[in-house]
């Protein structure tokens, strides 16, 4: 198989390019030469895919799959799908949950539409979601049932470039007392990037088409079976205290960032963490246990790696809380609940 990844040094892509090379497919990158080294053993092409010059490298070229890990803005999405129309493949494009009319906050079907967005929007017609829905249009325009669109759920493992995961497992080794969110109880759906990346090259050598949402089985993991995989990886000495949501809102804890992966349920109850995938798992995408996750990513800091400094997109913020901040709030806590010490 003859694979095309836009991106391929960084996170998904990266992963993406490490599977296929294992399947002992021959792996083309486009990308710029910015985030991370090119992996051994690919034939680099090298280029910004928002220079429309620089795709002239693409057209006339015959590729079997190829997966398209950052594409954000519909219009430079639609002129990269254009240079590809020739080439014979099928075209993975990795969208996101957030590109549907639903999420955040309430349960997210299979197979909707995204939110309304046109195929040849610019950066500045939409926040990231609704671009992310644009890109999708952008790509289907063009190849029609030869397009799956992925729509990724939260993306943890080896490489990750936002941070969330390594901020908990920075913060939990170094012990202590640590400010735990919300419900331990709360499901989440977390998805291996080696597991959806492996999705990805799936549907493209078998030619899956349409759109879905992929990531996890909702309830692959609690928020508290997660962090205490934190702790026992880690082998620190941390103790988890678990703060009701409200007193955390009331101290101003921005939700999804500062404590990372957190977020209040929405007005009915209901929670991020309800994305149906039931037809990605019928298409063949198979999560690993998250512990396997936690346990790899960990290993991979202590081998040296960690996320870039810089936030690798506009919209995704810095993650971590301040000590003295997290240090108030528990204060604060054991304040209104003596009863409710560490656990
Ligand atoms: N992380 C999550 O939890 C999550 C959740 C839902 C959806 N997603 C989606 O999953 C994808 C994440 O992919 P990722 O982390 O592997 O990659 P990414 O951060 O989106 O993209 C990085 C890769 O693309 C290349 N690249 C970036 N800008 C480029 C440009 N203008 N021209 C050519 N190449 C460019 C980079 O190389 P150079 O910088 O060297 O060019 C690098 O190889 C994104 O589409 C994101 O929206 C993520």
């Amino acid at each position: 198989m003859q694979l095309l990844v836009i991106g391929g040094t960084s996170f998904l892509g990266r992963a993406a390019v490490v599977e296929a090379l294992r399947r002992g497919w021959a792996v083309t990158t486009f990308n710029r030469g910015v985030s991370g080294p090119d992996i051994e053993g690919v034939e680099v092409l090298r280029g910004d895919r928002d220079d429309p010059s620089a795709l002239g490298q693409l057209e006339g070229r015959r590729f079997d799959v190829v997966v398209d890990t950052c594409g954000f803005v519909p219009r430079v999405v639609g002129r990269s799908v254009r240079a590809l129309a020739e080439s014979g493949a099928h075209y993975v494009f990795v969208s996101s949950i957030s590109a549907t009319t639903t999420w955040p906050g309430r349960p997210t079907p299979e197979g909707l539409d995204g939110q309304p967005c046109d195929s040849d929007a610019g950066p500045d017609d939409g926040d990231y979601g609704v671009l992310k829905a644009g890109c999708e249009r952008a790509v289907t325009e063009v190849f029609g049932e030869r397009a799956t669109v992925a729509r990724a759920g939260l993306i943890l493992g080896p490489h990750e470039n936002v941070g969330r995961l390594p901020a908990w497992l920075r913060r939990i080794a170094r012990g202590g007392e640590v400010l735990a969110p919300g419900d331990p109880a709360t499901p989440m759906q977390v998805v291996d990037v080696r597991d959806l990346a492996a999705f990805l090259l799936d549907c493209g050598e078998h030619g899956t088409g349409g759109a879905f949402n992929a990531t996890a089985p909702p309830g692959n993991t609690t928020m508290g079976d997660w962090l205490r995989d934190c702790v026992r990886v880690t082998g620190s000495d941390a103790r988890l205290t678990w703060v009701d949501d409200d007193l955390l809102l009331a101290h101003g804890v921005e939700p999804w960032t500062e404590l990372p992966l957190w977020m209040p349920p929405g007005q009915d109850g209901d929670h991020v963490w309800t994305a149906d995938a039931s037809w990605a798992a019928a298409a063949g995408l198979r999560p690993r246990p998250v512990s396997e996750t936690v346990a790899d990513t960990w290993a991979w800091m202590q081998s040296g790696g960690a996320p870039p400094d810089d936030p690798p997109h506009a919209h995704v913020g810095r993650h971590g809380i301040d000590p003295a901040k997290e240090a108030t709030i528990l204060a604060d806590w054991r304040g209104q609940a003596p009863s409710r010490g560490p656990a």
